[in-house]
């Protein structure tokens, strides 16, 4: 099999194991991280195959989705056995995976090229118009407020009090999102998540102001 048929398999694999996924991990996350993911790979002169196989798997191993994150990774290399591709690209591509769903304190940071530029990929997703999207979304199916004004913006919530929903959409901004550009990898990466932490600067500033009635 060429390598563009391989990654038309991915992608079906991908679509028929995410199906209608609501936590986040929809196929159209998968499918923005992926177009991401080959535009940075491009301009940072990636291996774009490693690139792509990465971005479209990346979300499979998840919990979520699997009875543990273990029996997760392991379809997933399954999966890639199956497949047309060389022994060292699979242990590249699931080095990767891996990494990426690491749950543990301290994320291990990416040891190549590839895998930084599918991380960037994944941090871009949550920021700018589209990652206040996914945020109202994920925070709305968890039953959290959009905002509390009461609930002064906190960027210590421990990881119990996150799962259980104690934050609002607007905290999470905080929490997460616009702490995101400082730990881009790649030069091209940093750029894009400039252009999109303005976007919920912006965003956040507006919507103060509608608060106050201003405006
Ligand atoms: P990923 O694994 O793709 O990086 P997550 O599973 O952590 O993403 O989150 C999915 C989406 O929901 C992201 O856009 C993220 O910013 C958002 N999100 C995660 N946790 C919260 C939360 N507590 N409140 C609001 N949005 C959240
Ligand atoms: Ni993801």
């Amino acid at each position: 099999m060429d390598r563009e048929a391989i990654i038309a398999a991915a992608e079906q694999f991908v679509q028929q194991e995410l199906g209608s996924d609501s936590s986040g991990h929809d196929y159209w996350h998968i499918f923005r991280v992926w177009q991401t993911a080959k535009k940075i790979g491009q301009v940072e002169g990636a291996d774009l195959f490693i690139v792509e196989l990465a971005a479209l798997l990346h979300d499979l191993a998840d919990e979520k989705l699997n009875e543990s994150e273990a029996a997760g990774l392991a379809k997933v290399r399954g999966w890639l056995e199956a497949q047309d591709v060389a022994v060292e690209e699979v242990d590249h591509v699931m080095e990767i995976i891996s990494t990426m769903s690491f749950k543990g304190g301290n994320k291990p940071g990416m040891r190549t090229l590839e895998g930084a530029v599918v991380q960037d990929a994944d941090r871009l997703d949550a920021l700018g118009a589209v990652g206040i999207a996914r945020t109202f979304a994920y925070s709305g199916a968890k039953g959290q407020l959009p905002h509390d004004p009461q609930l002064k913006p906190r960027t210590d919530m421990t990881a119990q009090e996150y799962r259980q929903g104690k934050s609002t959409a607007i905290n999470h901004f905080y929490e997460k999102l616009l702490k995101l550009k400082e730990l881009m990898n790649t030069a091209y990466g940093r750029q894009m998540a400039e252009g999109r932490h303005r976007v919920m600067e912006a965003f956040l500033e507006q919507f103060y102001a509608e608060w106050e009635g201003q405006r």
